[in-house]
């Protein structure tokens, strides 16, 4: 047995706990009271995460909520809609998805028509592995098959690069937003037609309706859509859960060869396709024109999820992100965009702000490869900005205050998380 939580640390978790207890449905975790009043793909996995060391069972309802929404494609919506909320409680609610007037999507459940990074396999996994490695068969094997057609769906519908790696095809499926990565892409994407705010999001939305119009069909983001974007992250995320599910393939007697070669493909597409040696980082590929993108972001480091990236890109990136255009000049890092960038803005969303979960996500890869100054780190800001601040949803990176939502599902769950690691150590 590992060391106990402080007394500090338990009034932590016990806080993280009732902010979960708090913001479930029933069926599902929403991100956030009030905000955010439906089912999110990405977020669900790192409640699952969390939700594994504190109520298991109910980390497995919300997965199956989650997989409700699944399309035949096996693409798995970034949005679960709940139907007990009003249709206009969340913009775009299922009014603009339509997904009830596609073939491909699942009835009598509304669901968004774009994706999330795939971290589902790697949660399932973290899951089985809280609960001592005991597969509970009958939750694993159908779960598996879901998370083999989302990844199939990737594979044949977004290698629109045709290089290996899946692209994005709208700011949203990034889950960072309105990260400045998007910006340049975002500008040459015509925004009539889609008057809605008189800004930016008018292309947002105008990037939906193409897609719509098109009834999401694979051919038409292939050929015409014109936001089509590699991004680190995103593909950081899908290689560690196709481990993922290599592992889980052992757990359910399933092949997990086809998991292990996929896996070897999206590794060396990553170090191909997005490594830029000369400035030491990931960095974004817009396919449409052909080009990396040169914003550093956070997004940029999370190929420290893929375990078998080799030393010499390993020692760049950690040191890009302790330098003072990252972790070097704040008092709470991560923040989300290199500092020193004029996209910067300390209290923007993607644009600046620290984040609990790219933090769990960046530990995580650090704990993997052994990068114990870097870990502990990421550890430490994370822990201080949750006990100055609460479960918000982002945080000034130089003062640690909180912005956006308060009761942040998933800044709580990846603390518990955080914290079993540490009793664990
Ligand atoms: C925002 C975030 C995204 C998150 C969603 C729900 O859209 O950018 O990452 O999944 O809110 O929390």
């Amino acid at each position: 047995m590992g060391p106990r939580l402080t007394g500090d640390e338990t009034a932590l978790w016990v806080a993280a706990a009732r902010v979960l207890d708090a913001n479930w449905t029933g069926a599902a975790t929403v991100p956030s009271p009030g905000l955010y009043p439906h089912q999110w793909s990405w977020d669900s996995a790192f409640i699952g995460i969390g939700l594994a060391h504190h109520l298991p069972e109910r980390a497995r309802t919300e997965f199956l909520s989650l997989f409700r929404g699944q399309w035949a494609t096996g693409l798995l919506p970034h949005i679960v809609f709940n139907p007990t909320e009003a249709r206009d409680a969340y913009f775009p609610g299922p009014e603009v998805w339509r997904s009830a007037a596609q073939p491909a999507a699942p009835r009598g459940v509304d669901t968004s028509g774009l994706t999330q990074p795939p971290l589902h396999a790697l949660a399932a996994l973290r899951m089985v592995q809280a609960s001592g490695g005991t597969a509970d068969r009958a939750f694993l094997t159908p779960l598996y098959s879901c998370l083999v057609a989302q990844h199939a769906y990737l594979a044949r519908d977004r290698d629109i690069g045709g290089g290996g790696l899946a692209s994005l095809c709208h700011p949203w499926e990034s889950g960072l937003d309105d990260s400045p990565v998007w910006d340049s892409p975002l500008a040459a994407v015509d925004p009539r037609g889609a008057a809605y705010s008189g800004g930016d999001h008018d292309r947002y939305v105008a990037l939906v309706a193409g897609m719509r119009a098109a009834g999401y069909r694979a051919e038409y983001l292939r050929d015409d859509h014109p936001f089509v974007v590699e991004d680190p992250l995103f593909n950081a995320v899908y290689l560690a859960s196709t481990h993922a599910l290599a592992e889980l393939a052992d757990l359910t007697g399933a092949d997990p060869r086809p998991h292990r070669e996929a896996a070897d493909r999206i590794h060396g597409a990553l170090l191909e396709r997005l490594w830029d040696e000369s400035a030491g980082c990931f960095r974004a590929r817009d396919v449409r024109t052909g080009c990396l993108i040169p914003e550093t972001t956070v997004a940029g480091f999370a190929p420290l999820l893929d375990p078998e990236l080799p030393a010499a890109v390993v020692r760049p990136l950690a040191d890009l992100l302790l330098s003072a255009r990252f972790a070097g000049a704040t008092g709470y890092p991560v923040p989300t965009c290199d500092i020193q960038s004029e996209a910067f803005d300390r209290g923007a969303y993607w644009r600046g702000p620290t984040w609990v979960n790219t933090n769990w996500l960046l530990w995580f890869g650090a704990c993997a490869h052994g990068l114990g100054t870097v870990a502990d780190l990421l550890f430490g800001s994370t822990v201080r900005l949750v006990r100055q601040s609460g479960f918000r949803e982002y945080f000034d990176p130089f003062d640690g205050s909180g912005r956006g939502s308060h009761d942040f599902s998933s800044s709580a769950a990846l603390v518990l998380d955080l914290l079993t690691a540490r009793r664990g150590s």
